[in-house]
């Protein structure tokens, strides 16, 4: 039987989900709730992994899957294999799944058969985009989905227009914001320079496209600077005098480097929020966002046949509830769902 637990488990495999994570697995700490993190290892490398749990004191995860990498049918079918071990294990009162990689899906997936409730952060999010892997998972997800957290008002109307039951759905904020409120930014980087990163297949799996990309921004007024993920790595074959190549960043370096930069360059889901969040004016290398806030806040997108302009940002409000208290948010909805389904 489950639920009887005062324990929440939560999947976190990718970047991303380690930083949309962090204040949310903190706040259920802080009010007595144990938490159960199961780390798919979906990325392994320490820059890609563990320094964010050291630089955001997330703690050492209960399990680590080894999954890896591999093909999507690898890495969602081993995921599931090894997740669904650990719930029968350990019986959580609820599993708690973010963003869209392969590992939230698997983790969806292993927690529905076993009729563990299964609550989405970062629900609703769509690109219109079938060929992203990240839009089939996120479309799954949803749909098996008990709570449904949302970021920004479009993510709701997505999901209100796919017919979702609006009980479910819950505008919250941006956990990956309270993460940004809890660094300290004080640091500055005395250099003129655009930020760069690219890791979505179609910019970066084909040499000759991200060869095409990297000449255009090779010419670009100022120097680049690229925290190459490595998928990034393990396809580049040409140097570039105007591009410096560095290892991934950790979390307190990447915003710094963000928020000292004259403009972003990226084909990230997240670098969108927290650019526009800073004020650093951004241009997304992709045909479409999921994050339609950010368009009104320095977010351009472009593609390789266009010219980069930045666009020019100055705002001092913030998009709506992204006010670093998203966390708490999700918890008090949390412990209301829980009363009424207990
Ligand atoms: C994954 C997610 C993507 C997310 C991104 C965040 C899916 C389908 N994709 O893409 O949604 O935006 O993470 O960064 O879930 N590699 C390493 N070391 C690592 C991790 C990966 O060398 O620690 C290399 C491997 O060669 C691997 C490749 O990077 O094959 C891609 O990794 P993978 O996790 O499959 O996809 P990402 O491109 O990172
Ligand atoms: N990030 C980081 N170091 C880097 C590049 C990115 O810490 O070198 C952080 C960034 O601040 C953001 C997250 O990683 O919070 C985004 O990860 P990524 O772009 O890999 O994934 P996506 O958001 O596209 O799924």
């Amino acid at each position: 039987m489950f639920g009887e637990t005062n324990t929440y488990a939560h999947i976190v495999a990718a970047r991303p989900n380690f930083i949309k994570a962090a204040p949310l697995i903190e706040e259920l700490s802080n009010k007595g709730y144990n938490n159960i993190i199961i780390h798919t290892n979906q990325h392994y490398d320490y820059k890609m992994s563990k320094i964010f749990f050291q630089e955001l004191d997330i703690p050492e995860p209960n399990y680590h899957l080894g999954i890896k990498s591999g093909t999507h049918a690898q890495q969602t079918g081993n995921s599931l294999i090894e997740i669904e071990k650990v719930l029968l294990k350990k019986q959580p009162k609820a599993l708690i799944v973010y963003g869209d990689v392969n590992s939230t899906l698997a983790g969806a997936l292993a927690a529905v058969k076993l009729h563990i409730p299964i609550f989405h952060i970062e629900s609703g999010c769509r690109s219109f985009d079938k060929k992203m892997p990240e839009e089939i998972n996120r479309i799954l997800i949803d749909n098996i989905s008990d709570l449904l957290f949302c970021t920004e008002q479009s993510a709701c109307d997505n999901l209100i227009n796919e017919g979702f039951n609006k009980n479910k759905i819950k505008l919250v904020g941006n956990t990956a914001i309270d993460t940004l409120y809890k660094v300290n930014l004080n640091k500055t980087i005395n250099k003129d320079y655009y930020l760069c990163t690219l890791h979505r297949p179609f910019n970066v799996d084909n040499k000759d496209i991200l060869h095409k990309i990297l000449s255009k921004l090779n010419k670009l007024d100022k120097k680049i600077t690229i925290p190459a993920h490595p998928r990034l790595k393990n396809n580049l074959n040409h140097t570039y005098n105007n591009i410096e190549f560095i290892e991934p960043l950790g979390y307190l370096d990447f915003i710094n480097y963000l928020k000292c930069s004259k403009g972003a360059i990226s084909d990230s889901g997240g670098i969108q929020c927290e650019a526009s969040f800073l004020n650093v004016p951004l241009l997304t290398l992709r045909p479409t966002t999921e994050h339609l806030v950010t368009l009104e806040r320095g977010n351009t997108l472009v593609n390789i046949d266009k010219d980069f302009i930045f666009q020019k940002t100055q705002h001092t409000d913030t998009p709506f509830i992204w006010d670093g208290n998203t966390s708490k948010r999700i918890v008090n909805i949390i412990e209301s769902y829980d009363t009424q389904n207990s």
